[in-house]
């Protein structure tokens, strides 16, 4: 069958560039439904973009890659889209919009769109083989102990990255970018937790706070949560991107406050309180008595000199910590790398060096931070490349 367009992947992004290709196109996923990160994303409501999305929220090796189609089609034309097809909406914080009922409203939603540009779509479909004779693109499948064979002018990967395989994620977009001299940077987990070998934690599980999380010169200021194998919290997936092995992270568990000036003050009011009951009335209780121990705190406040107040509040509001690792793509919300940039227009995200040949979405060496953002470049990215074709 010959089609004019095939886009390997329903998910976010091939469902959006979908919805925008012109003549005969055909989606096609091994899944047995379309777009099911999106089903699962924000806990069932999908934050489906953020308010305040720009080109600073993204990490790529090319940090001005993403500018092009995050401004020709940006977070206010998605909103438009979902206030056109009535779905309730509403800011959780930070600019982040969630679904009001379900992420199932956002998957109908590129359905209908899909379907009024015409877009068939092939589920429980194994993409066996991809090939390119010089003119057009020939894609082999198995279906239901079928195989069919595909030929496409335009070839469109869509098919993500490598987080969360048990849903299905692949490092098929790498292996058909590589197959056709694409390069693919290194990939890592990102947006993921923190692992510490023999959990130091373990007794803190369940304990969250408001922290400043810092790696690599960037900060987050977000809720860390202690869990039983080691950090998570929309303050340690933010930082996960930004952190290498080997490196420390730095946990400002007093954002807010001159922690220095803090104690001294309660040393005026509370002298005759043990450090670990002071700690406790500006932190969570169970963390301020695992770092009086952890950190050997004793005697009364007034006995503290300043140089020690000082020591002290330095702690507080840099606590160097160094995980093991991370949980991996078993929990990771992206893949941080993928499809150099370099290889990609940024304007249609055709490769360069083939004509018909487009990678979209997360596929791409295009990261978002957590909020929204990573579904944005889905929608921009899959757009750019649909109204290309
Ligand atoms: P996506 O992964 O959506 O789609 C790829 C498609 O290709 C899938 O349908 C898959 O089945 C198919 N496929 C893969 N390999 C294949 C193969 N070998 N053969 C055939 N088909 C294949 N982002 C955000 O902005 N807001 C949020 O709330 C969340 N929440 C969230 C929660 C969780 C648990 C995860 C794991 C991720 C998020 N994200 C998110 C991230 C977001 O889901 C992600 O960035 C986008 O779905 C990426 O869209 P893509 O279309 O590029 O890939």
């Amino acid at each position: 069958m010959v089609y004019d367009t095939i886009i390997l992947g329903a998910g976010a992004a091939g469902m959006m560039c979908a919805a925008h290709t012109g003549g005969r196109t055909l989606v096609l996923d091994h899944a047995k439904a379309p777009g099911e990160k999106i089903r699962i994303s924000g806990g069932g409501r999908c934050n489906f973009t953020n308010m305040y999305a720009g080109p600073d929220n993204f990490l790529s090796q090319n940090p001005h890659f993403c500018k092009s189609a995050l401004s020709r089609y940006t977070q206010w034309d998605f909103i438009d889209l979902v206030a056109r097809h009535n779905i309730p909406y509403h800011e959780k914080t930070l600019g982040q919009l969630f679904c009001d009922t379900s992420a199932k409203d956002i998957i109908a939603m590129l359905r209908t769109e899909m379907q009024a540009a015409g877009a068939e779509l092939s589920l429980n479909t194994a993409i066996t083989n991809v090939t390119h004779d010089g003119t057009a693109f020939h894609v082999t499948t198995q279906s239901h102990g079928k195989t069919q064979s595909l030929q496409t002018q335009n070839l469109v990967l869509a098919t993500g990255g490598k987080s969360i395989p048990k849903m299905g994620a692949s490092g098929l977009a790498y292996d058909i970018a590589r197959q056709f001299d694409l390069p693919v940077t290194d990939t890592r987990a990102g947006l993921v937790p923190f692992t510490f070998s023999d959990n130091p934690f373990k007794s803190l599980s369940g304990t969250a706070l408001p922290v400043r999380a810092t790696a690599s010169g960037t900060n987050f200021d977000e809720a860390m949560l202690f869990t039983h194998r080691g950090l998570s919290g929309p303050a340690m997936l933010q930082i996960s991107s930004y952190w290498h092995e080997a490196q420390d992270i730095s946990v400002n568990l007093l954002p807010d406050t001159d922690a220095f000036q803090a104690l001294r003050d309660k040393r005026k009011t509370d002298g005759r309180r043990n450090l670990s009951t002071v700690l406790a009335q500006l932190l969570p209780t169970k963390l301020a008595d695992y770092l009086a121990q952890e950190w050997a705190l004793s005697g009364n406040l007034a006995d503290q000199s300043d140089a020690s107040l000082r020591a002290l509040s330095d702690k507080l509001q840099n606590w160097p910590l160094r995980p093991t690792g991370t949980e991996g793509y078993r929990t990771a919300e992206v893949t941080l790398g993928g499809i150099n940039t370099d290889a990609l227009s940024s304007r249609s995200m055709e490769a360069k060096t083939l004509p018909g040949f487009y990678a979209i979405g997360e596929a791409v060496d295009v990261t978002g931070w957590l909020g929204g953002y990573n579904f944005q470049w889905a929608w921009s990215s899959g757009w750019a490349a649909g109204t290309a074709i």
